[in-house]
């Protein structure tokens, strides 16, 4: 079976925009690949977040994931820094990439603009950390947003540089996944265009029946339909987006035939959005609950995730020591 890997910052919690595009995708991808999903801990020190919040972020997001379904009997589920066999591969990694190129990369560009008193070496050496990451497993396919197109770019370059270097077919070049056939982009209920953190108008799975029914209910709207069939505007066309997503086709189509006849009252679609979102969440949440309750549960896993990418990650490594000259 093919192999994925894919790494999730440890940034707060999950939202509908997160788990409507990679999260649900991620669940449907460990049936069909040899999936391996870990928590990138390491990648998060270039901002020296405190020591307290490290395990805590981890854990947080870790039970995020297991509440929307990822399932570590499938696929092994680990905390980057508790696999220490990646920072020897990043270290021969490294030796094969060139300021220039690592200085090129948009996102380190974007970063050391962003904070220009902490432009640190890890910070320039993000793609390599990440090209360790998946090379240590092999692995054949890593899922990605745009964001993270030039990193994969750069690991496929310490694939092919590598093998080039010692003569040898030894790293596949890992292939971009896209989820753009599946995921779907929740639009903001502000007016915005996305759900994001940044945009601050996120619904999260931890959210409770309330909050979710308030932020629905002060979704931006405008005076209603003026003509019948006419083009519906962005801000009630990305109701319609929640609308597709989380009711049943019948309730779409009534809503869109009253939009249609111009008799559709905001609050009603409001109302109903609402109740079918709270219907699709409260399940996650309660697990979410569960599992940030049971942080020996969480550790188990995650140890246990952490033993499969260790020997993964150690086969190769005693491979490429080989090829290099080291002693295995
Ligand atoms: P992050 O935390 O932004 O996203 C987590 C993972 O989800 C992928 N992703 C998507 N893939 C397909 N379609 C989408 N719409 C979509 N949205 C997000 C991301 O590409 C990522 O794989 N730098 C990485 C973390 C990382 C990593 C790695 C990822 C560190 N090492 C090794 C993959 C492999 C990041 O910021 O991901």
């Amino acid at each position: 079976m093919e192999k994925v890997v894919s790494g999730i910052r440890p940034t707060g919690n999950l939202h509908l925009g997160n788990y409507f595009g990679a999260v649900r995708s991620f669940v449907a991808m460990q049936d069909k690949y040899q999936c391996m999903f870990f928590i990138a801990d390491w990648h998060s020190l270039t901002t020296h977040p405190k020591p307290e919040d490290i395990q805590q972020s981890a854990r947080t997001i870790l039970a995020e994931y297991l509440a929307c379904g990822l399932d570590p009997k499938k696929a092994p589920i680990y905390v980057q820094s508790d696999v220490r066999e990646t920072i020897e591969l990043y270290l021969y990694l490294n030796m094969n990439m060139y300021l220039g190129e690592l200085e090129r990369v948009t996102t380190f560009k974007e970063k050391a603009r962003q904070q220009p008193d902490n432009v640190n070496a890890g910070l320039l050496t993000y793609p390599t950390l990440m090209a360790a990451d998946i090379l240590q497993h092999r692995a054949n396919w890593v899922p990605v947003g745009k964001d993270q197109e030039q990193n994969m770019e750069m690991a496929r370059k310490c694939a092919r540089r590598f093998n080039n270097i010692y003569g040898v077919e030894f790293f596949p070049e890992p292939q971009n996944f896209y989820f753009s056939d599946q995921a779907v982009k929740i639009p903001g209920l502000d007016g915005s265009g996305k759900m994001g953190k940044s945009e601050g108008n996120c619904i999260y799975l931890r959210d409770d029946d309330k909050t979710i029914t308030k932020k629905v209910m002060r979704a931006v709207t405008d005076n209603g339909p003026q003509e019948p069939n006419s083009q519906r505007p962005d801000v009630i066309e990305n109701l319609f987006t929640f609308l597709r997503i989380v009711s049943t086709p019948d309730t779409y189509q009534y809503f869109d035939e009253k939009w249609n006849d111009c008799t559709l009252r905001y609050g009603d679609l409001k109302k109903q959005i609402a109740a079918d979102l709270v219907a699709v969440v409260a399940p996650i949440r309660e697990k979410i609950e569960y599992y940030s309750a049971n942080t020996e549960l969480l550790d188990q896993i995650a140890r246990e995730g952490a033993e499969v990418a260790r020997e993964s990650a150690r086969a190769t490594l005693n491979e490429v020591r080989r090829i290099i000259g080291f002693r295995v």
